[in-house]
């Protein structure tokens, strides 16, 4: 298949896998997943004929950290913690990744580091230390408060004292994370030389970490209150997120990047960031690729919010912009289990599985959604993640999703063959690699029909999105379509978010097109593909289907 623009970026027909190094495949029997595990299973996403076909992993950190935030807390930036491997390793994984086609996209935690980085030792050492203004540090209010009332998103302040110096410093996550001072030029450029450090081994993109936080009003004043049952949201982050300097930081990030236009930055934001996340994007070619929106992550099974939010964010995105697709990532719990509260999970879970690979963007498969991998149910006693604990058992938190990988259904499932750091999900005797290899009706064989139709597709990789109004509420209707040199390529797809069957029939799909295609795709195994009307058409309980319409 020839691709419309010749020039189009890699990531715009890119699907991109996210693996959780910790949970993806152990080698040594630790119970901890690591990268030579990785590289043994690379034919399973990519170069052999049922591989799963995705164009490029995405590695939450695998950098030296005490792991207090598994990862997110960087001790070192240019090498790899021990639990994981050695740099000889990752230089192995890039180039067996490489050879079958699969990129390597990097996870960059810039807005904090380690409380053990060496250049927060130096900066906590004395006040007058050569690195002391590479964090934040400012002088609590009259006696032992601190300076102003920024709460960490992880819970409590977001300033700790530190009684060797006698001031407070700043951390928007963990006290054990930092933030770094990106108002320090100093702090720019050894971060981008941390940048070009990965550049030089291979390294194919960046997933920017929390990117919206790096600027702050050092004036430090004060967020505006308001109510909710979280301490992090009774306030608006009105002055600890979202600053002009973070643009700022961003568009040097890009110019310092003009040699290699080919390198995917694709940024995560919180979602009630002022002018959304698609801010960004900046002016579409000065700052970001690609940003993720997560509003979708936490709406319910519901056709509207689906359609408004659907049609609000591919609007956002301005021109040289993309955006991805995601529903499902480390920091939430699985969208099977989400979306599928009070329904029937695992056709909601092939529905959206529809829609991650017709809607407009770059879809993100998170590891095991494939599988239709559901939460770990997890007792208090197995959980790791500081966050799921505090708010345990409140809130599902972030270890249930964070399960190892299901590969077989031998003992510890083909993940480790010591004890795997966090328990297994309870099903997977029935939800694992091997078993969905051989069942055609499987999640997983949907995941790879999907993938291979949308890498066919012209329409499904750079076409337009249409939402197609005049059908039943409980449905959402859109086409993609490219055209060139007047050869139209149009696809009408569908989905039934009741759990009901719809009886169709639409006045139009599109003012250009007749009124009849072919099915060429359902995510119900019984459906037949075949001659498709508008006129009449039903749509199965949470059915989706992909018509060709052209
Ligand atoms: C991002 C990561 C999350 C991490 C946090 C702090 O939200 O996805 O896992 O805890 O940043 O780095
Ligand atoms: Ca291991």
């Amino acid at each position: 298949m020839t691709l419309l623009q010749p020039n189009t970026p890699w990531w715009q027909s890119a699907i991109v896998y996210q693996i959780y190094p910790w949970s993806f495949q152990d080698s040594n029997g630790d119970g901890i997943g690591d990268l030579p595990g990785i590289i043994s299973r690379l034919d399973y996403l990519n170069g052999s004929p049922d591989s799963l076909g995705v164009d490029a992993i995405w590695l939450s950190p695998i950098y030296p950290s005490p792991m207090h935030d598994f990862g997110y807390d960087v001790s070192d930036y240019c090498n790899i913690d021990p639990r994981f491997g050695t740099l000889a390793d990752f230089d192995r994984l890039v180039s067996e990744a490489h050879r079958r086609g699969i990129r390597v996209v990097m996870d960059l935690v810039l807005n904090h580091t380690s409380n053990q980085h060496p250049w927060f030792i130096e900066s906590r050492s004395s006040r007058t230390s050569a690195k002391r203004d590479w964090y934040y540090w400012a002088d609590g209010k009259s006696g032992r408060r601190p300076p102003n009332n920024w709460a960490a998103r992880f819970g409590g302040s977001a300033w700790t004292h530190d009684p060797h110096t006698g001031q407070y410093y700043l951390h928007s996550f963990l006290s054990e994370q930092p933030d770094l001072n990106w108002a320090n030029p100093a702090v720019r450029d050894a971060v981008f030389g941390v940048v070009r450090f990965w550049l030089d081994r291979g390294v194919d993109g960046f997933r920017l970490d929390a990117i919206n936080w790096l600027g702050k009003d050092t004036s430090w004043p004060d967020n505006p209150r308001r109510l909710a049952w979280r301490s992090y949201y009774r306030q608006i982050h009105r002055y600890d997120r979202d600053q002009p300097h973070t643009h700022e930081a961003l568009r040097a990030l890009r110019s310092s990047l003009k040699d290699r236009e080919d390198i995917l930055l694709v940024g995560e934001t919180s979602s009630d960031t002022s002018g959304g996340p698609a801010a960004f994007y900046g002016n579409g070619s000065n700052e970001l690729h690609e940003v993720f929106d997560f509003r979708l992550l936490r709406s319910d099974w519901h056709p509207d919010t689906f359609r408004r939010l659907i049609l609000d964010s591919d609007r956002a995105v301005p021109q040289g912009g993309w955006p991805p697709v995601v529903f499902s990532n480390h920091d939430q719990s699985r969208h099977i289990d989400r979306y599928g509260a009070g329904g029937e999970a695992i056709r909601r879970a092939r529905a959206t599985a529809l829609l991650l690979f017709t809607l407009r963007g770059t879809p993100f498969v998170y590891y095991g959604e494939e599988l239709g991998l559901r939460d770990g149910r997890l007792r208090r006693a197995d959980l790791h993640d500081p966050y799921t604990i505090r708010y345990w058992p409140w809130k599902t938190g972030r270890d249930p999703a964070r399960t190892p990988m299901p590969w077989d259904d031998s003992p510890q499932a083909g993940f480790t063959t010591g004890r795997p750091w966090l328990p297994l999900s309870q099903a997977w005797r029935q939800t694992n690699v091997a078993g969905e290899q051989r069942d055609p009706g499987s999640i997983l064989s949907l995941y790879k029909r999907l993938i291979r139709m949308k890498k066919g597709s012209n329409a499904l990789t750079v076409g337009t999105y249409h939402p197609v109004d005049g059908g039943p509420p409980e449905c959402l209707f859109f086409i993609r379509e490219t055209l060139v040199d007047g050869q139209r390529d149009a696809l009408f797809i569908a989905v039934n978010f009741s759990a009901h069957t719809q009886k169709i029939s639409l006045q139009t799909v599109h003012s250009e097109l007749g009124r009849t295609g072919t099915l060429i795709l359902s995510t119900d195994t019984q459906r037949a593909e075949g001659p498709w009307t508008a006129d009449h058409f039903l749509l199965g309980p949470d059915e989706g289907i992909v018509v060709s319409v052209a």
